[in-house]
């Protein structure tokens, strides 16, 4: 839990969650990109690196470049932004893209998730991060883990979020394999009935892009 620690990114969680704030859509999508951005500096801290001699103009040097592979995932719609935040960092990675929407079949709260559109390069031996703003009841992650069965083994997966709930998380690490790390910016305590982060921010597909 990021917020526990003062930091920039305690500022762009602020404005994110702000009602005035949020009406200002390019200013919540970026700060979804920033968000991404601080994480991939702290993921990147956990991958493997080796080392290599550069030429610079005046001589040589041993330096310390990323030796992962890595696969960044966008969970259709709101993780497009985080994802791009990861990208920014992460130049070099392949992309994968897959969409997920709560279908909700009885006019009540009950939903399950649909995942109907995933491309996705082969993951074995690879780093993949899954880019969801929200982590409410965690069914969104566990069901594009479903959709990825034919595309490999990831050597390591990495989830990355804005708000996770509490229920969400230890959810997540009920259905996800053992060396799963969740990097989390905030986490709130409560879901409602519909199964919606609260405070949280909303929905962060609809203020990301209507
Ligand atoms: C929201 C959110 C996550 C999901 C989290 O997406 O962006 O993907 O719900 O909920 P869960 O942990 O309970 O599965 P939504 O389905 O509303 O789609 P959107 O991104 O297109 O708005």
């Amino acid at each position: 839990n990021f917020e526990e620690h003062n930091s920039i990114l305690n500022q762009f969680i602020a404005e994110l969650r702000a009602t005035d704030i949020q009406k200002d859509s390019m200013r919540f999508r970026r700060n979804i990109e920033r968000v991404g951005e601080i994480l991939s500096y702290e993921i990147s801290k956990t991958l493997d690196f080796k080392s290599k001699n550069v030429k610079t103009p005046l001589g040589d040097k041993k330096v310390s470049v990323l030796q992962d592979e890595l696969v960044l995932c966008s969970i259709l719609r709101a993780g497009f932004p985080l994802h791009q935040g990861l990208l920014n960092y992460f130049d070099n990675a392949e992309n994968a893209f897959v969409s997920a929407y709560r279908h909700h079949p009885n006019d009540n709260d009950d939903f399950e998730v649909i995942v109907n559109y995933l491309a996705s390069p082969t993951l074995n031996n690879k780093v993949l991060l899954l880019a969801d703003p929200m982590l409410a009841t965690g069914k969104t992650l566990e069901n594009v883990l479903k959709s990825f069965k034919d595309h490999g083994t990831p050597k390591q997966i990495h989830i990355i979020s804005v708000i996770g709930s509490t229920e969400g998380i230890n959810y997540i690490e009920k259905v996800f394999p053992e060396d799963t790390h969740l990097w989390i910016a905030t986490i709130d305590d409560q879901l409602n009935s519909r199964g919606y982060i609260v405070p949280g921010l909303g929905d962060a597909g609809d203020l990301c892009y209507g």
